[in-house]
């Protein structure tokens, strides 16, 4: 797994996207209709998946707020910005799984990871095993906030799962982690190792497989002790 930097790098190797047949995406709801969606006025927690300059696929977690009509996010200093500038699309993927929302946060994502979606002639890059995906046109209003248009989108059935608290606490946890890289602070790693303890009560192997992920990524070793 190719780890990001601070601010992560491209794949050194140069991958084109392949076209794959979409029969996971059978018979999906397709719609511009964000509740049906699943996007609810607030911060929507989702995976930004742009284009890189080489044709790739990149994929990061990414607060995507709305209020009424409006749809925007901000963003940092980061890939995803910087694909923006030269692809004005990105698809918004909403999942529920622990490993692809750490992966993606930490490291470059396998381009087998994603598949494509067309609309209107043009080819756009989402995660494959997403349970929506929304195709968004961002406007760079300033240096950190885009504003979004929703041009399609996609969900497909799926079965409810109940609340644990453990996959929210591997997502709290994800974001002290995407700070801790940077900022290497002791009070980020306090943090993760406080969501980690909730993990371990709560989650599912999948949720505690994600937090050792996140720990290797990070470089980090946690002690409940130190809580
Ligand atoms: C749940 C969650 C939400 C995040 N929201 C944002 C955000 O809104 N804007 C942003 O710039 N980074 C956000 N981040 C951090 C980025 O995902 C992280 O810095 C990532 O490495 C950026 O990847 P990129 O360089 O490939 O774009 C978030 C991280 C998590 C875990």
């Amino acid at each position: 797994m190719a780890i990001k930097k601070n601010k992560p790098g491209l794949n050194s190797r140069h991958h084109h996207i392949r076209t794959f047949l979409i029969t996971a995406w059978r018979l999906p709801i397709l719609t511009t209709d964000l509740q049906k969606l699943g996007v609810y006025d607030g911060i929507n927690e989702v995976i930004a998946v742009t284009t890189n300059t080489n044709k790739t696929a990149n994929a990061a977690p990414i607060g995507l707020y709305k209020h009424k009509h409006h749809l925007q996010i901000h963003l940092y200093q980061n890939k995803t910005r910087e694909n923006l500038k030269h692809r004005e699309y990105l698809t918004a993927n909403i999942t529920q799984d622990p490993i692809l929302i750490v992966t993606s946060a930490l490291s470059t994502l396998p381009q087998e990871t994603y598949t494509e979606i067309e609309y209107q002639q043009q080819k756009y890059p989402v995660l494959k095993n997403a349970s929506t995906w929304i195709l968004l046109k961002a406007k760079q209003q300033d240096t950190t906030t885009f504003t979004l248009q929703t041009l399609t989108g996609a969900a497909k059935k799926q079965t409810p799962r109940a609340i644990n608290r453990g996959l929210f606490a591997v997502i709290e946890a994800t974001v002290h982690a995407t700070r801790y890289v940077i900022f290497h602070s002791k009070e980020q790693l306090r943090c993760i190792n406080y969501y980690n303890n909730i993990v371990n009560r709560c989650g599912s192997p999948a949720e505690i497989k994600a937090m050792n992920i996140l720990c290797q990524l990070c470089n980090i070793e946690l002690d409940s002790s130190l809580l």
